[in-house]
């Protein structure tokens, strides 16, 4: 399909732009009153994710508000470790928690694999109706947890400040986490290439407990399994679409990661754009990096933001705007009118 608006796309086959292609990890969620609306009808998120109606109906509301470049699938990166048996619940206040977290050497050994089609097929009845909605009008994003990212969670059973319990697997049982992350990147790789077939136009991986790890574990438990799923992608699938890993708090090993296959790198708030286009430049797209928090603040501290922060980065090839990390829930919807505003007024 020849999509009509093909900022994103051509920034990350690295062609020019009129203006730089932008959208938002998290556009799709509570900061939006109409979101809150529809979650209610759905009754728990789980149940919105599960419900390719009101999931699409939720991905298509940041598009009707903003002028976006992106959709993104709307689901959650837990999904797989559900469909795996873990018992997937999303506590008000606490996030998400598994009723049955991975304990054991055993437990990870005896770890079925999900069939993609029967157990995670709710996942590609999303994106088939977001596409029925969007038409070829917007590029779609295809999404999962990266490998190391997902065990993060199976292995603690919650999200926890520093996932100690997870990474005392590195020290104990590297074998045993190995085996895990091979298991998943297996999975992650066929749910990819399922939501291909279901009309995504990009792929990203979340990697958003890449940063808790050394720079010599990044390589070994994060990225290295991050990269298998790309080859594997190419290889076993024979799929093409560009992928985007976004790995948060590592901006150090950008050069690393451009070795991966990958055609776009995300990047948080730490870094400056600047620098960090100069590492990608030619060799990959660059997505980011406004820290979220700006838009907690006035309009004016938004618009002297994304005017100071990305006065070059505007203007260059393979640039994609978007935050640092995902959209608070406490963020106004009128603050990314400004942020938006703000940006499109520097190009052209
Ligand atoms: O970007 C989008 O609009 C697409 C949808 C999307 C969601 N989650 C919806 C969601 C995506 C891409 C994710 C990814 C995700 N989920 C990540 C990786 C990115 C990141 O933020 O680091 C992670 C770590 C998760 C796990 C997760 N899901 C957590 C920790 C939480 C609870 C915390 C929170 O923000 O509430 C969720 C729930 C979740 N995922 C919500 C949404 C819209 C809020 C659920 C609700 O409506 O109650």
């Amino acid at each position: 399909m020849v999509i009509e608006n093909d900022r994103l796309l051509r920034a990350l086959r690295l062609e020019p732009n009129d203006r730089p292609p932008v959208w938002l990890m998290r556009q799709a969620g509570r900061y939006l009153p109409e979101y809150r609306k529809v979650r209610a009808q759905a009754g728990s998120f789980m149940d919105l994710c599960r419900n390719a109606e009101l999931a699409s109906e939720v991905a298509m509301q940041p598009l009707r508000r903003y002028p976006l470049d992106a959709s993104i699938l709307f689901s959650d990166i837990l999904t797989i470790p559900d469909a795996m048996g873990l018992g997937l619940q999303f506590l008000s206040g606490e996030g998400p928690v598994f009723e049955r977290p991975i304990k054991t050497l055993k437990a990870i050994e005896s770890l079925p694999l999900p069939d993609v089609d029967q157990e995670l097929g709710y996942v590609t009845d999303v994106l088939r109706a977001m596409r029925m909605r969007i038409g070829d009008k917007l590029p779609i994003i295809g999404f999962s947890g990266s490998p190391w990212t997902l065990a993060c969670y199976m292995l603690e059973g919650r999200g926890t400040r520093d996932f100690s319990t997870a990474r005392s697997w590195l020290w104990r049982e590297p074998r045993g986490l190995q085996l895990l992350l091979d298991k998943l990147s297996t999975s992650i790789t066929d749910y990819l290439a399922a939501q291909a077939d279901a009309g995504a136009d990009v792929l990203m991986l979340f990697d958003t407990w890449g940063g808790l790890l050394s720079e010599a574990h990044y390589q070994i438990f994060s990225l290295q399994p991050m990269k298998t799923i790309i080859e594997q992608l190419r290889s076993r699938h024979n799929c093409t679409l560009p992928v985007i890993l976004f790995s948060k708090g590592c901006h150090t090993q950008i050069s690393d990661m451009l070795k991966s296959g990958c055609a776009g790198v995300g990047v948080d708030w730490r870094i400056d754009i600047n620098a960090a286009l100069k590492q990608t430049r030619g060799k990959a797209a660059l997505q980011g990096n406004l820290d979220p928090t700006v838009l907690l603040a006035d309009a004016d501290s938004i618009q002297t933001t994304v005017r100071t922060q990305f006065a070059e980065a505007v203007g260059q090839t393979g640039f994609i705007f978007n935050l640092g990390h995902g959209i608070m829930p406490e963020a106004s919807p009128e603050g990314v009118t400004v942020l938006l505003e703000a940006l499109h007024s520097m190009s052209g």
